[in-house]
């Protein structure tokens, strides 16, 4: 009787395993000869079983990670650790290449002896063309809002660059008609300073213009703010004044600079939008150790805020600030795109933004980033309270 109820199982459980089509489930011996097929391995890989049962399972690998040795690498992982996970292109029976996801397990006999592997691929070929698209939709819309901060600040730099001119021209012209030796040398010292300051300002807008992937690493944020500064020269009208203040002992961060400089250049023009006439935008920085406060973050985080004593956001447009292309700017003026970087990028790093506003008194917009952990000693992983 027992032993039927567990025939019964198996029975039901083998036709289980048989009719998933989704995955391809199917068993290989020690050697990597295939000893069981499925109709998912059937529907995914285009072979019948018969065509298939005690073949090698280095059929389905490509001829040059045949020719790496990945096949009997693989199966040799799995066997000394216990199973063995991978990502890759796969060959199907007429040729065609789909990308799978792998996964090998070692079976054990009730002794504990290993009687072979079993070996689960999925086809997620749709799954990772989404995810390659939206990769590239995601550098592209980076990379044309790069291009806009990028016109809003040539426009002042070139207010710079006409400073420089002005010094070098004026500098060569009296140069050239001086008699007194020391002179010429103070004025060719001019000549040189204003060279040098032109030169690194061409290298700043080249650096931040040049297409880079999202790539996390310990960020210094005293240096990125202070480099972003400089960055934006003339790009505040003049009735505007930046003040920066940044705690001692800043720790550093762990995210994407290029894409932490946007966050400043977005938050700071959109600060500049609100300020009619003068006003004061002051960008701070400090250590704060959260417990939960923030969107449920705990852990030890830098707080960069961006302060402005402009017009304030109306309670009405408050809830809608961050979605996607939502402005309140003219046509022209505002493509509503840049609170949603800021949100995608704390997001994505594991941190949060927040709003404070008053209307007629001015808005503040805090970003809550993660420490590079080894900055402070210890691990403080970012944990998520709550719901
Ligand atoms: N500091 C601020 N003061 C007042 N309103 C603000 C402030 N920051 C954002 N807003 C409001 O939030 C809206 C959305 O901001 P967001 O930065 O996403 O887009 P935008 O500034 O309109 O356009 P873009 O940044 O793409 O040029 C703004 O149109 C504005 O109404
Ligand atoms: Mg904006």
């Amino acid at each position: 009787m027992v032993s039927s109820d567990s025939d019964l199982h198996a029975n039901r459980f083998e036709q289980l395993v048989q009719t998933v089509a989704d995955y391809a489930i199917y068993m290989l011996d020690l050697e990597g000869h295939v000893m069981s097929w499925n109709a998912g391995a059937q529907r995914i890989k285009g072979y019948c079983a018969d065509e298939v049962i005690g073949k090698h399972f280095s059929i389905f690998f490509t001829p040059q990670d045949c020719a790496d040795g990945k096949p009997a690498w693989l199966l040799d992982r799995a066997l000394s650790t216990g199973g063995a996970q991978d990502e890759g292109w796969r060959l199907r029976k007429d040729g065609s290449l789909f990308w799978a996801l792998v996964v090998l397990d070692v079976i054990r006999a009730p002794d504990g002896k290993v009687v072979g592997l079993a070996k689960i691929t999925r086809d997620i070929t749709e799954r990772r063309e989404a995810a390659l698209q939206l990769d590239e939709v995601r550098a592209q819309l980076c990379q044309s809002q790069k291009l806009e901060a990028l016109g809003q600040l040539t426009g002042g730099m070139a207010h710079d660059f006409n400073n420089l001119l002005t010094i070098i021209i004026g500098s060569a012209r009296l140069a050239l008609v001086s008699r007194d030796p020391q002179r010429t040398q103070r004025l060719l010292g001019h000549i040189l300073d204003a060279g040098e300051r032109g030169s690194q300002m061409t290298q700043q807008l080249l650096s931040f213009a040049r297409y880079k992937a999202l790539k996390s690493g310990r960020v210094k944020v005293s240096a990125l703010i202070e480099s972003t500064r400089s960055l934006l020269g003339q790009a505040l009208p003049n009735a505007v004044a930046l003040q920066v203040k940044l705690a001692e002992d800043l720790w550093d961060v762990e995210v994407d600079a290029g894409q932490l400089q946007m966050v400043l250049l977005n938050l700071i023009f959109n600060a500049r939008d609100a300020i009619d006439g003068e006003g004061v935008i002051s960008v701070h920085a400090r250590n704060c150790e959260l417990d939960g406060q923030q969107d449920g973050l705990a852990g030890c985080f830098v707080c960069i805020s961006v302060r402005d004593t402009g017009r304030g956001i109306d309670s009405q447009v408050l809830p809608r600030i961050f979605e996607p292309f939502f402005t309140t700017k003219s046509l022209g003026k505002g493509t509503g795109l840049g609170l949603s970087q800021v949100y995608g990028f704390a997001k994505q790093s594991n941190g949060t933004v927040s709003v404070s506003t008053e209307a007629g008194k001015g808005t503040c917009m805090s970003v809550y980033l993660p420490v590079y952990c080894a900055a402070i000693g210890l691990a403080p992983t970012p944990e998520y309270g709550g719901a």
